[in-house]
């Protein structure tokens, strides 16, 4: 079939939106007609050229919310009409680490994945017969998408595509971060660095854990303030004193939990610093630069401190992300203030526009 779809066709260059082919779904695959797609940093980044695996020509966009529209064969748990939101960091239910608890990395299709194919090592996106590769096995800056069955969460039909779409990476990523890997418990001090759709989506995970006080550290005033909404109970201007300000606000000794949700590494340190000795834990959400490393003292660590990692907030997607869209369906969290602009696919390098301005917080394109 043909569709409308945003090209990137080389590094640097604006996405050029126009009609491409778009094959049926095979195996274990799955058409959908996409309703909504938030425009994220990481798009920009690979239509950039900035990150070193990118390639082009690609499909861009990987927080799509939409509609299935037809399945191929051996697909077990998806039919017509269901609403899904797309998942970059898959769930096989099968491979060791979906069978383990500790981990939400599975394994299932990683490689081709990353190759810009689907599991079968081929791509369903074609121009004139020339392949066209899929990004993050999503390629959701498009009206379609066919992609596993493995990479789709069934969500409520109840809830807007324009809001079930920021599930689909940063805000499930900050909510399952304190959520899943930090694993807040009620009562606790929580400092957040960052409040950016990560950041923000942190600051409400604190908020659901029960977190007596949460602190949110950025640089902008304006996303402070966004923060207060989610449930931010101090706000920090960021910079140089802001581990000293954190210890003044917990009576000397730091947060039992940090996030980091900046991608920069000096804040990562800072991060570290403003966890409480004993047992504070900082979680990382944020993707440094390339060859960028995290400069620790390891007397924090000695003296109790803790670090962990989190991808997609250590959600698996397929059985969490309905939960978590439930519960912002049962107005557990406001998302409205999340979507600052509604766009058009033919404006999608507006949205990129928007983001390198600062300006708000998602837009997301509607279909
Ligand atoms: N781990 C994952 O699975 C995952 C998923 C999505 C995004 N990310 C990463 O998370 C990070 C945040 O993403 P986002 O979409 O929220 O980005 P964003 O750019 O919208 O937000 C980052 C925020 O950090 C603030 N900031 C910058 N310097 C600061 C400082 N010195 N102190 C305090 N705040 C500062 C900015 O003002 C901004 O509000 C990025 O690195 C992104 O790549 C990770
Ligand atoms: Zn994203
Ligand atoms: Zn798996």
């Amino acid at each position: 079939m043909k569709m409308r779809a945003a090209v990137l066709e080389g590094f640097g260059e604006p996405l050029a939106v126009q009609d491409v082919e778009l094959a049926e779904p095979r195996a274990g695959e799955v058409l959908v007609r996409l309703h909504a797609c938030g425009v994220c940093h990481t798009d920009l980044y690979t239509a950039s050229g900035a990150d070193p695996s990118g390639y082009a020509p690609t499909v861009l966009g990987h927080e799509g919310a939409g509609v299935v529209e037809a399945v191929g064969p051996d697909v077990a748990e998806l039919a017509p009409g269901d609403h899904v939101v797309t998942l970059f960091s898959p769930q096989c239910r099968e491979c060791v680490h979906c069978l383990d608890p500790r981990t939400n990395l599975c394994l299932a299709i990683r490689e081709e994945q990353n190759k810009g194919h689907l599991p079968d090592g081929t791509t369903r996106i074609s121009r004139d017969g020339e392949e066209i590769r899929s990004f993050m096995g999503c390629s959701t800056f498009a009206e379609y998408t066919v992609m596993p069955e493995i990479a789709l969460a069934k969500v409520s039909p109840e809830a807007p595509f324009e809001h079930a779409c920021l599930f689909a990476c940063g805000l499930s990523t900050g909510l399952g971060a304190a959520i899943n890997t930090a694993a807040v418990r009620p009562g606790s001090t929580c400092a957040v660095f960052g409040a950016g759709m990560v950041g923000l989506g942190a600051v409400a995970g604190c908020r659901l854990q029960g977190a007596e006080r949460i602190v949110c550290v950025d640089l902008s005033p304006q996303r402070l303030e966004l923060a207060r909404g989610q449930g931010a109970t101090d706000l920090l201007e960021g910079g140089e004193g802001a581990v000293e300000r954190i210890a003044e606000l917990t009576d000397g000794f730091g947060a039992d939990y940090t996030f980091e949700a900046t991608g920069n590494v000096a804040v990562m340190r800072q991060a570290v610093e403003a966890a409480r000795m004993g047992w504070g834990l900082c979680t990382v959400a944020g993707v440094a630069g390339r060859g960028e490393t995290l400069d620790v003292v390891p007397r924090l660590l000695i003296t109790g401190r803790r670090i962990a990692g989190s991808s997609f907030g250590g959600v698996k997607g397929r059985d969490q992300v309905p939960v978590l869209v439930d519960r912002y369906l049962a107005g557990e969290i406001d998302l409205d203030p999340f979507v600052s602009h509604r766009i058009t696919l033919d404006e999608v390098n507006r949205g990129f526009e928007l983001m390198e301005a600062q300006d708000g917080i998602r837009s997301v394109i509607e279909f």
